[in-house]
């Protein structure tokens, strides 16, 4: 197969983390044009001799960089509509377009790109800067042939989950784009009830961390479902059934969370609107 040219536009940390994955990942043959305003902390990748940075792509365009196989968006929502209005010569009418941005449609970037340009739209989260991110990928039907590519692209930076349905972005966003700040959250209050419990802080810090990260191993590693595991470790009148009748109490960890979760859902609607 060819060498594919592919230009990441916007390469802060969630291109910085593909390109990573990408330059070590030896089935794939590519030339990169990176597209980035400020790339002082890019010295790693200039020592790569596929890589070409560029400040914008006028730049890139000056100095002769070739037609992309795929651009990948990788720049911040906001940015977005300045960013894709200069690809000029960077593009042709094969050119697909990989999309990482919250709440950015396929039909959003169609009305600007073109409506037979082929759009992938993918849904990545934070865990991607150590390769342990998950991340729902939606291909159109003009980019179905590149849905390969793409997850291989993607793959780079975690697992990859095809969605059928563009419309469960929103609620993919809210479970797994927003997830990891969830867990986050989780950990400092363990922490803080940790140190009301009477722990010193440090250790109230050390031992919820290291069970949060601890219990995520495991269930990676279990063949059990997260509700099986739980009971496992929940003996009848023991003090785990203590506390998890006030976490699965009417008002307790459930209902907060498909609360917070439809929050993020409308949230994802409005953003995108
Ligand atoms: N981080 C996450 O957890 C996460 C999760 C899911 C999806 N995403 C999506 O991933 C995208 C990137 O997020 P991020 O966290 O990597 O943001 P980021 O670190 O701010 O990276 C965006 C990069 O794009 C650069 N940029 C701005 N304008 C540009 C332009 N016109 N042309 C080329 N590059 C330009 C920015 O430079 P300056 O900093 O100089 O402006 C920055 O380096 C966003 O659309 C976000 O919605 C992020």
């Amino acid at each position: 197969m060819a060498t594919v040219q592919i230009t990441l536009l916007g390469c802060g940390k969630m291109g910085s983390a593909m390109l990573k994955g990408w330059l070590a990942d030896r089935d794939l043959d590519a030339q990169f044009t990176i597209i980035e305003p400020y790339a002082d902390h890019l010295g790693w990748a200039r020592a790569h001799k596929q890589v070409a940075i560029y400040k914008d792509c006028n730049a890139a365009i000056t100095a002769g960089a070739p037609v992309s196989a795929v651009i990948v968006l990788a720049v911040k929502p906001q940015m977005m509509d300045e960013a894709i209005a200069a690809f000029g010569p960077l593009r042709d009418d094969n050119t697909a377009f990989l999309t990482i941005a919250a709440g950015i449609s396929t039909s959003w970037l169609k009305t600007r790109l073109g409506a037979h340009a082929p759009v992938l739209r993918a849904m990545p989260n934070t865990p991607a800067a150590i390769g342990k991110g998950v991340t729902a990928l939606y291909c159109d039907a003009a980019a179905a042939d590149l849905a390969a590519l793409a997850t291989q692209l993607l793959r780079t930076i975690g697992i990859v989950v095809p969605i059928d349905d563009e419309a469960l972005m929103d609620a993919v966003t809210a479970v797994s784009g927003s997830g990891p700040a969830y867990v986050f959250l989780m950990a400092e209050a363990m922490t803080e009830a940790g140190v009301s419990a009477g722990l010193p802080a440090a250790l109230a810090k050390q031992l919820a961390e290291a069970t949060i990260t601890g219990a995520g191993a495991l269930i990676e590693a279990a063949v059990e479902p997260p509700s099986i595991l739980r009971e496992n470790v929940t003996s009848k009148g023991g003090t785990t059934a203590a506390a998890l009748m006030v976490l699965m109490a009417d008002d307790g960890l459930s209902s907060l969370m498909e609360r917070a979760v439809q929050a993020a859902k409308k949230r994802s609607v409005e953003l995108g609107a």
